[in-house]
């Protein structure tokens, strides 16, 4: 016992928080771990009740002195319906809290905060349902999630191709991602942070590098970054900057060298771009995660050149085509990126980072990383 426990306590360190099913500042958690006690509890009684019989009887009954064939249950009533009666009472306690757990976590009120999950090879797109952009469009962000706290968030969580499974442990629960099929339940946390989230069904190549954050913020300051997505459109490049070539080979790709616009795929707000195959990348500049969580924070910084020229190479499986003219698989095909030069690429990084939220909406800033001291913050 000592040994299993000690194996599985090792996936509970601090700093990875990624396994926190354990979280109370979740009402979802919370309840869930309620039930949780009394099945234990009961599991508990029964084993030492169990176990003294066993031993009592072992003990009391060690040697048959006499030949005489020992009492028999059988035709004994007294004890046949106490042995039938004890346990289905503790089945029937034991559904009526799992049905009632489940009455109270799965359906959503309407004042729930709503938000749409999709789960595509490799990343998630994140869209406010309820919240319509100035320049058109619903407000999304890819892979990084915004919730506001101390009240219920409905995610209706969906796939665009495979089996995926939506779980960050923190804000409560773990559903499956199906393509065509919808899902709706509510989750929650009293406490601003950041949390981790991951995909939890194996989906392919990348199954391991489908991550994402959840960044949860004080119902104010919430109201100041949604208000901010939604008045956002995408800065207009002054002419002739590294942003302004950026942003045309965002919108055109260079056909004559077969290198596919990124508008094909990916939509920015305020801008023509309207792709939906890949996640949204209005507020890209503001992001702190490459590659669906991959990288964060320097180390994103430093992979987005990499990632724009081979991204195929750096994230097994990722559809993205490569721009530097190399080779790569795309579900099972070898295919052969368009070329675009290091110049090039790199007016496409600058327009990237330009795509920022305002300051004061840079829903990154003060917010506390739970259980983990080297990312998030205010780097
Ligand atoms: Cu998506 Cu595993």
């Amino acid at each position: 016992m000592a040994l299993f426990g000690a194996a599985l306590l090792t996936g509970c360190q601090q700093a990875q928080q990624s396994l926190s099913i354990g979280d109370m500042a979740s009402a979802f958690n919370r309840e869930i771990w309620v039930m949780s006690i009394w099945a234990i509890a009961l599991s508990v009684i029964i084993f030492i009740g169990v176990s003294f019989a066993l031993f009592y009887t072992v003990q009391k009954f060690r040697e048959d002195k006499h030949d005489a064939p020992p009492a028999q249950f059988h035709g004994n009533n007294k004890l046949e319906v106490w042995l039938v009666a004890v346990p289905v009472v503790i089945v029937i306690f034991l559904s009526v809290l799992t049905v009632r757990s489940m009455a109270i976590l799965n359906p959503t009120p309407d004042q729930a905060t709503k938000i749409d999950v999709l789960a595509k090879q490799f990343w998630w797109n994140f869209t406010y349902p309820e919240t319509t952009a100035d320049a058109g469009g619903k407000v999304a962000n890819g892979n990084e999630l915004l919730m506001p706290t101390r009240q219920p968030v409905a995610l209706t969580v969906t796939s665009g191709d495979v089996i995926h499974g939506f779980w960050a442990p923190n804000i409560g629960g773990q559903r499956a991602a199906m393509p065509a099929v919808q899902k709706t339940w509510q989750v929650d946390t009293d406490r601003a942070g950041v949390y981790q989230g991951n995909c939890s069904q194996l989906c392919g190549a990348s199954h391991a590098n489908m991550r994402y954050k959840v960044v949860a913020l004080e119902q104010e300051r919430y109201n100041t970054v949604l208000a901010a997505m939604k008045a956002y459109r995408a800065p207009e490049p002054a002419a002739g900057s590294a942003e302004a070539r950026g942003l045309q080979l965002f919108l055109q790709g260079k056909p004559e060298t077969g290198a596919a616009s990124c508008a094909g795929c990916h939509r920015v707000q305020g801008t023509s771009a309207a792709g939906q195959v890949g996640p949204d990348l209005s507020f890209f500049g503001t992001r702190r995660t490459l590659g669906a969580g991959m990288w964060e924070s320097e180390k994103a910084q430093e992979m987005l050149i990499p990632w724009l020229k081979h991204a195929p190479r750096v994230k097994p499986g990722a559809l993205m085509p490569t721009y530097d003219g190399s080779e790569y698989m795309s579900k099972g095909k070898m295919l052969k990126g368009g070329t675009l030069t290091d110049a090039e690429i790199s007016d496409i990084a600058a327009y990237l980072r330009s795509l920022k939220l305002p300051e004061e909406a840079d829903y990154w800033r003060d917010v506390p990383v739970i259980g983990a001291a080297s990312t998030g913050g205010t780097q």
